[in-house]
């Protein structure tokens, strides 16, 4: 199928006129030409370079920065095979190459014929169902050769997706032990109508109770995060609460769990959030591989907009003025990073921003705005509810209340596990069916090795943080194929801003390559030491601060693991320095000398 500039001109003014004329809507905007072209073709971008009055050399720079959009044309059915460690323990790496043989295309080259294209791409957040992919941005889960046959067919036939069976497309939430959070039972606007009839101040009293830090990972005290931002500006500044579902880490998926189940919970704690801080507008930034859920959290926003819950006068109450709207992120780690993903919000490439300010006083639109993860509204709200000292009752001194954990890799049971903090990583693996564990990936790539003999170490602040990756491996596993995935990840998703992260985490990635592939050498070893303290150390933003984690986490406990697939070294001489010399000591008649100087030593 052949699009003239005129087709393009056509379709990109027809998306333009469903979306607001300003750079807010250039990511919107780009994913839905993507959906519509394939690709995003200059003369698109022309057309909405003028539209929106933003240089074009930004659009392109846009486009290129999201693994989603691409500028040449992906196939009209755009598959790609998660390429998590946990899809590798279950084979994806395989399934991938039967996959890409079985449509007749290299991985990252569109078939000939624009029907199919196939790739991999970053973790999808269905580790507890893999192996996973995506097929024009919707999530497959439990991929096995069988079903790749079948979509095979039908991508040969070219029937349309919503012809596929539904069944094809499910999402389970493996939710497999439950505590604080999702155990608790409310109807939707019972937390908000508690914090009005309380008032703001005592509501935000007992969010200080409550003792409540960041779920995302950074464990930033969520109740003087929102002071900060109430107390930021007049009483005139517009303000902004902006929901972070873009659940990038590797082996994380308990926010899709949350909003697939619980959005009403999410959605609340972001309107308890606006009642505190003087909000009127929210966002959740939802992540693109998150787009199954999409439809089910617009339909729980409109069902919040009819009970009042939402819109003009929440809840009756003059004044009070908030609604939430969606934001699809098209393929980005680094845009769960708060700065990066306000950029992103704004039309930008996601880069990270210089800080302080940060964005309590200037985010978006440079507004005070606050950000939270998922699980840290879903908390709040229950707190509004239920009172800061029910949530301070769990967990330990410095780590109140409860954390979800997605549990995957090698154990029986993967899925969701919530838990007080506390709880030692024994615990967990007893009840996830795991233990005869190795080892585990606590946090995500970002995160900690931990290695059987620590198994009695706790998760909480005071030791093993974590934003709720759990990743399992048998004993049967390669540490550094772990770790070389982990680095292969922090490389891809670099967002190329500061050079000793773009630098950097390539050459980790080549000097660990080097050494899986048996090429290493002792240098070699002290070279990836010495550049992974430089790209923690010198980094601009956390990507880089934690890229090389994976390799000093595992070098640190398992050195021989490292040293073994060095290169031996032995000293062969590469020449032979005495027979090179005697047509020399011949020519010379420095032979006989020789052998007369040899015979005197002797005697
Ligand atoms: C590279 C990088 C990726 C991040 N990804 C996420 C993410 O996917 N979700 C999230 O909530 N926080 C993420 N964060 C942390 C956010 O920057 C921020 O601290 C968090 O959203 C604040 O919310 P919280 O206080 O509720 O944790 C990331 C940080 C970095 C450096
Ligand atoms: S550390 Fe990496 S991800 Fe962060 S700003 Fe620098 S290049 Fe970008």
């Amino acid at each position: 199928m052949h699009t003239t500039d005129t087709d393009i001109i056509i379709k990109t003014g027809e998306i333009l006129a469903r979306h607001p004329a300003d750079a807010t809507a250039l990511l919107p905007i780009l994913r839905d030409i993507q959906a519509a072209l394939c690709h995003v073709p200059h003369q698109a971008m022309i057309e909405i370079s003028q539209a929106l009055g933003i240089p074009l050399t930004r659009i392109q720079g846009v486009t290129e920065f999201y693994a989603f959009l691409s500028t040449e044309a992906v196939g009209r059915y755009d598959i790609r095979l998660s390429d998590s460690i946990s899809d590798h323990l279950l084979g994806s790496r395989e399934l991938g190459a039967y996959f890409a043989h079985a449509l007749g295309v290299e991985p990252g080259i569109t078939r000939q014929d624009g029907v199919v294209s196939f790739d991999y791409t970053a973790c999808t957040g269905l580790c507890d169902q893999g192996p996973a992919g995506l097929v024009n941005g919707y999530a497959l889960s439990r991929l096995d050769r069988q079903r790749v046959n079948e979509i095979v067919d039908r991508v040969n036939r070219q029937i349309p997706l919503a012809d596929w069976p539904s069944a094809w497309f499910e999402v389970e939430d493996n939710i497999r032990r439950s505590d604080l959070l999702l155990e608790s039972t409310w109807t939707p606007g019972a937390a908000l109508q508690q914090t009005l009839t309380r008032g703001v101040a005592a509501t935000l009293e007992e969010m200080i109770r409550s003792g409540l830090r960041g779920r995302g990972g950074a464990g930033y005290t969520t109740a003087q995060k929102w002071r900060f931002c109430r107390e930021a500006g007049t009483a005139e500044t517009p303000r902004y609460v902006i929901c972070n579902a873009d659940e990038g880490e590797p082996g994380t998926f308990k926010d899709r769990v949350l909003l697939n189940r619980h959005a009403h919970a999410v959605f609340e704690g972001m309107t308890v959030c606006a009642a505190l801080i003087g909000a009127r507008e929210g966002i959740l930034y939802l992540r693109g591989e998150y787009l199954h859920l999409y439809e089910r959290l617009e339909a729980v926003l409109e069902d919040r907009r009819r009970a009042g819950l939402l819109g003009r006068h929440v809840l009756g109450q003059a004044g009070f003025d908030f609604d939430i709207r969606l934001f699809l992120g098209a393929g980005a780690y680094i845009c769960g990073e708060e700065s990066a993903l306000i950029e992103s919000l704004e039309g930008k490439r996601g880069v990270p921003r210089n800080r302080p300010p940060y964005p309590v006083t200037h985010g978006y639109l440079n507004s005070p705005t606050v950000v939270n993860n998922v699980e840290t509204f879903a908390a709040a709200a229950s707190i509004a509810l239920y009172g800061g000292a029910w949530f301070a009752t769990a967990g330990t001194e410095k780590s109140r209340g409860s954390k979800l954990l997605s549990i995957s890799g090698d154990c029986e049971r993967p899925g969701i596990y919530e838990y007080p903090f506390g709880v030692t990583l024994k615990t967990v693996l007893a009840d996830c069916g795991a233990a005869a564990a190795f080892g585990v990936q606590v946090g995500g790539p970002s995160g900690t090795f931990v290695a059987r003999a620590e198994f009695d170490r706790t998760l909480g602040y005071e030791d093993l943080a974590t934003g709720g990756s759990f990743m399992v491996f048998g004993p049967e596993r390669d540490i550094l194929a772990i770790a070389r995935n982990f680095t292969h990840f922090f490389a891809h998703e670099s967002c190329g801003f500061c050079t000793p992260c773009r630098v950097g985490t390539a050459l980790l990635k080549n000097t660990l390559d080097k050494i899986c592939e048996g090429h290493g050498t002792p240098f070699d070893l002290v070279e990836l030491t010495d550049i992974a303290r430089l790209v923690q150390g010198t980094s601009h933003c956390g990507l880089g601060q934690t890229a090389a984690n994976p390799i000093l986490t595992t070098l640190a406990r398992y050195p021989e693991h490292y040293q073994a697939r060095l290169k031996a070294i032995r000293f062969e001489p590469g020449f032979d320095l005495d027979g090179s010399l005697a047509t020399a000591r011949a020519l010379t008649g420095r032979d006989d000398a020789q052998a007369h100087l040899a015979q005197t030593e002797t005697a």
